[in-house]
């Protein structure tokens, strides 16, 4: 802090799911400005659709870090880019869902340390609600990878990623007191309820999305509206304007891994 106080608390950004090449150029033109106007010691962004609009590839993962992203976390897109398969296995800033079953490429968590020094656990979950994968239960992957990541420190942030607000909000209340935060991901629109559950477990439903939003979730709206109207098959392509930043700071209390408080932001980019 440069004023001989020791700071105790830490602020965490998490981003929600980057889509395509609009999300790529958001993130890079506003990171650096939301890091240095809300003192940000560690970012853990979703990159699940960050390639064309779905899945990562091992260089734009690169790109992330240089950023300045410190975990990126995934989703049920996690398998749609060949190439990751085998730098989930080297990169361990990178995570996938922690419920796939065991035999999956990488690894569901990790810790790393910030600038400062402090050590952030952050795992990665899918739930099973309208989800097309077979894994295991998230609730008890989430209470079995606490345990060992409690050994190493109690700052612990959840990427849940998820379709349904209810299977979102029960895992919320499952995990306060335990973690000092769970975020959701995957619809892409961001919810107004983030709080601060009894426990001191901070919580949001859903981050929202890092990318164009005049579209659905991200993708062109026209071919989406035709999908709807005719049931016949579209090929999807990421739309591309009005791309904005979303995500929460999460203000943690770096002794008890407690949250203090969490916020919202949305902010847009304009190229120039
Ligand atoms: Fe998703
Ligand atoms: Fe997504």
């Amino acid at each position: 802090m440069g004023n001989g106080y020791k700071k105790i608390n830490m602020n965490i950004l998490c981003i929600g799911d980057i889509v395509g090449k609009p999300g790529r150029r958001a993130l890079e033109g506003l990171l650096a400005g939301i890091k240095k106007e809300y003192q940000i010691d560690f970012v853990i962004a979703n990159a699940e659709n960050a390639a064309g609009g779905s899945g990562l590839s091992e260089r734009i993962a690169k790109q992330f870090f240089r950023l300045g992203c410190d975990i990126l976390t995934m989703g049920d897109h996690i398998w749609d880019q060949k190439d990751l398969e085998e730098y989930l296995d080297k990169e361990d800033r990178l995570i996938r869902p922690a419920n796939f079953p065991e035999g999956s490429p990488g690894r569901g968590w990790s810790i790393k340390e910030s600038a400062s020094g402090v050590k952030v656990g952050v795992i990665n979950l899918l739930g099973r609600v309208f989800m097309k994968y077979q894994i295991l239960c998230p609730f008890l992957e989430l209470e079995k990878i606490v345990q060992q990541i409690r050994k190493e420190t109690s700052i612990i942030v959840v990427d849940m990623h998820a379709e349904t607000t209810s299977e979102k909000i029960a895992i919320g209340y499952f995990s306060d007191g335990k973690i000092s935060a769970i975020v959701g991901t995957h619809t892409h629109i961001q919810t107004a309820d983030e709080k601060i559950l009894p426990q001191g477990t901070a919580y949001i439903t859903d981050l929202g999305m890092t990318g164009p939003y005049d579209s659905v979730i991200g993708q062109e709206k026209e071919r989406i509206i035709r999908r709807y109207l005719t049931s016949m098959p579209v090929k999807f392509s990421v739309a591309k304007e009005n791309s904005q930043v979303h995500g929460v700071v999460i203000d943690v209390n770096e002794k008890t891994g407690r949250a203090r408080k969490i916020r919202r932001i949305q902010k847009s980019f304009k190229e120039e």
